[in-house]
């Protein structure tokens, strides 16, 4: 017997998630070990830390660390707690500095980790080698810009474990020649709902007419032709990571012109179209500059790739509590105006006091509250839309049964390696 986390029943064509994940205490805890601790978790954009010395502190996957460039130009993953007697290292949220000193004991560190300053060190034997006490490296890899990192270090390569969702990432990252580089301003909220409902909602297209009506009514005010919804299809990228990808009924600053920007816009945006033509080909081109996507790379991080374009990631504090962070990410040589319609939809329609974020939010916290509330009653809900079909259109829910799946298959890992283990869930 095993946990029934989710029931996947295929010829039925039935798929149902047991609302205990979203309330347990002792679940979140197993998913800290067997997802956060084991999955290569987003940390950061190397455009953040461009400059030698440049670093961000940042909660990943639980853990405090610090994301820096050394004076070398290597990039690291630090653990931000001293190796001494624990303390933070680094108390700013970023900046630019050749040390982290220790506000406990001053041990001093260089931005690479090392360990340089023990105040009265003749109080320690002649064994003492500074070089033990480096500041901790978590495992970290770089695709295309984008920083994880894995505190499992038998795990996978990044590459691996991203598969079919480095295509993804690529889309991201070929928009400009130029390159890409997060812009400077950072989205911080928290919502009062399990982390897993903020991934499900970030690719759910079923929601969208209903959810952000507010939304399309505004667009429709505007002048925009939203009557073909998203059109396209939600798909399984494998690895528990998933896509939902469509024409949207906006402009994108990368190269897809809307009916009320300017004529000079559309000049400039129909010569954009034709260098990105020329340099990927006309399909890679189509997917760069006319379609729209939200990706959810498996367990915490999500690339809105839409009328702007978002890096969004997020902590589970508790089973009831996350906290989210977001970054516009651009072209590193689009123009003042383009910047300008980039940064006006990363706050109208995604930022936290924009037209669609708040009415997920409400959404996701008055389901978290109906789970804890009914879960003596109501134990299941419901992810089986479009499993009759091969194809899903972006209103099905076959995005989210990816992510379950791989989600159920780390959870129950246990029980695989030993039949005998009491389920925790019946
Ligand atoms: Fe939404």
């Amino acid at each position: 017997m095993g946990t029934n986390f989710i029931i996947d029943n295929k010829e039925e064509g039935k798929f149902l998630v047991n609302r205990q994940t979203f309330v347990d205490p002792q679940i979140l805890e197993e998913e800290q070990d067997k997802i956060f601790s084991n999955c290569w978790i987003y940390v950061g954009h190397e455009s953040e830390i461009k400059t030698n010395g440049d670093f961000h502190t940042r909660d990943v996957a639980g853990r405090p660390i610090i994301f820096t460039r050394d004076d070398e130009g290597k990039v690291h993953v630090l653990l931000n707690t001293c190796t001494h007697r624990g303390s933070l290292v680094c108390r700013g949220e970023n900046g630019n500095c050749k040390t982290f000193l220790c506000s406990y004991h001053a041990w001093s560190f260089k931005n690479s980790g090392e360990l340089i300053g023990v105040p009265l060190e003749s109080g320690y034997p002649a064994s003492f080698n500074k070089k033990d006490y480096g500041l901790h490296e978590v495992r970290n890899e770089s695709y295309k810009g984008f920083v994880f990192c894995n505190y499992n270090n038998e795990a996978e390569s990044l590459e691996e474990y991203l598969g079919e969702a480095k295509d993804y990432l690529d889309y991201v990252a070929d928009q400009s020649a130029a390159g890409m580089e997060v812009i400077e301003g950072t989205q911080k909220y928290a919502i009062r709902a399990n982390w897993k409902l903020l991934g499900e909602n970030s690719i759910d297209g079923y929601h969208v007419s209903y959810n952000h009506k507010t939304y399309l009514d505004f667009m429709v005010d505007e002048g925009q032709d939203v009557s073909k919804g998203l059109f396209g299809e939600g798909r399984s990228l494998g690895n528990g990571h998933a896509v939902m990808e469509y024409e949207g009924p906006w402009g994108r600053p990368v190269a897809k012109w809307q009916d009320n920007w300017s004529e000079e816009a559309k000049v400039r945006i129909e010569k954009k179209r034709q260098e990105l033509i020329n340099r990927l080909g006309e399909e890679k081109a189509y997917k760069v500059m006319d379609a729209s996507r939200n990706v959810w790379i498996f367990p915490n991080l999500i690339i809105n790739d839409i009328m702007s374009l978002t890096i969004r990631t997020w902590n589970p504090i508790s089973p009831d509590y996350m906290e989210v962070t977001a970054w516009a990410l651009g072209p590193v040589d689009e123009n003042e105006e383009e910047r300008a319609h980039r940064l006006d939809s990363f706050l109208t329609f995604l930022g936290p006091g924009g037209f669609a974020t708040p009415d997920d939010v409400e959404s996701l916290e008055t389901a978290q509250l109906g789970f804890k509330k009914t879960i003596n009653e109501v134990k299941w809900s419901d992810i089986s839309r479009g499993m009759h079909r091969d194809i899903s259109p972006t209103t099905d829910e076959k995005q989210m049964r990816s992510f379950w799946r791989k989600y159920n298959e780390l959870m129950t890992v246990d029980e695989k390696q030993n039949s005998e283990k009491e389920p925790k869930l019946v």
